[in-house]
């Protein structure tokens, strides 16, 4: 296992491609190294698709964001799990997307979008294990939390003009809004509840 922990600033952080079969092992025994408590995960790794087509839409590609989105999050959720504190209403946040919404789908909301088969499809899956892990009892007392972020500029959505940072500051004044933060609910950071 490679070294995961880097450090600087004041700042520890794991370095871990979670889309790896042993992504578990490092993270547990990352976080376990570290020692801390933790208030709040926030599962925000995210690939694009590219496919928008059936005929070119590829299981590698499907599998491949089904992955980082779901599994990634399972993992990264469940390594963090032992480690979660109990009394600071600690929560699980994954960041899904609006793309993942299947009664906005069902409206044709992005149907002049042509976005890609395997991020709607993760995206909507995430939705799934993110109310799948509301009704754990291993998870009892933890919030678990689907966000859509709104559109912002990066890697991912290049053409979007919002800067980074406005979602930053959304998150963050989220994340200490946790406690009145309704759970079953799939929330924008706009402040609007969306439709699974
Ligand atoms: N931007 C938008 O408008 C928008 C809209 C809706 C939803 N979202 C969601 O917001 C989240 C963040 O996306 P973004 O727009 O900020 O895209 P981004 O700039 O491409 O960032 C993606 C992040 O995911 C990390 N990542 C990707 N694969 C990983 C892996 N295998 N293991 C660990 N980390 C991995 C990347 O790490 P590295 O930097 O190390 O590669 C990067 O930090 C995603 O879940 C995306 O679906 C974004």
């Amino acid at each position: 296992m490679e070294e995961a922990l880097v450090g600087q600033d004041g700042l520890t952080w794991i370095e871990c491609d979670i889309a790896r079969d042993d992504a578990h092992l490092v993270m547990s025994t990352a976080l376990t190294r570290i020692g801390l408590p933790i208030d709040v995960v926030v599962n925000g790794a995210g690939m694009a698709g590219k496919a928008t087509h059936l005929s070119d839409t590829r299981s590698d590609e499907l599998l491949a964001l089904f992955k980082l989105h779901v599994i990634g999050a399972m993992v990264v959720s469940r390594a963090a799990l032992p480690h979660m504190s109990r009394d600071r209403t600690p929560a699980i946040i994954n960041i899904s997307s609006r793309l993942g919404s299947m009664a906005a789908t069902a409206r044709h909301d992005f149907k002049s979008l042509e976005m890609s088969y395997a991020y709607r499809i993760t995206k909507a899956a995430l939705n799934m294990l993110t109310l799948a892990m509301g009704e754990d009892s291993e998870l009892a007392g933890i919030k678990t939390l689907a966000v859509h972020p709104g559109e912002f500029a990066s890697r991912l959505a290049r053409r979007n003009s919002r800067a980074p940072s406005e979602f930053a500051s959304l998150l963050a004044d989220f994340i200490e809004r946790r406690e009145d933060v309704q759970a079953d609910v799939f929330h924008s950071l706009n402040g609007h509840v969306l439709a699974w």
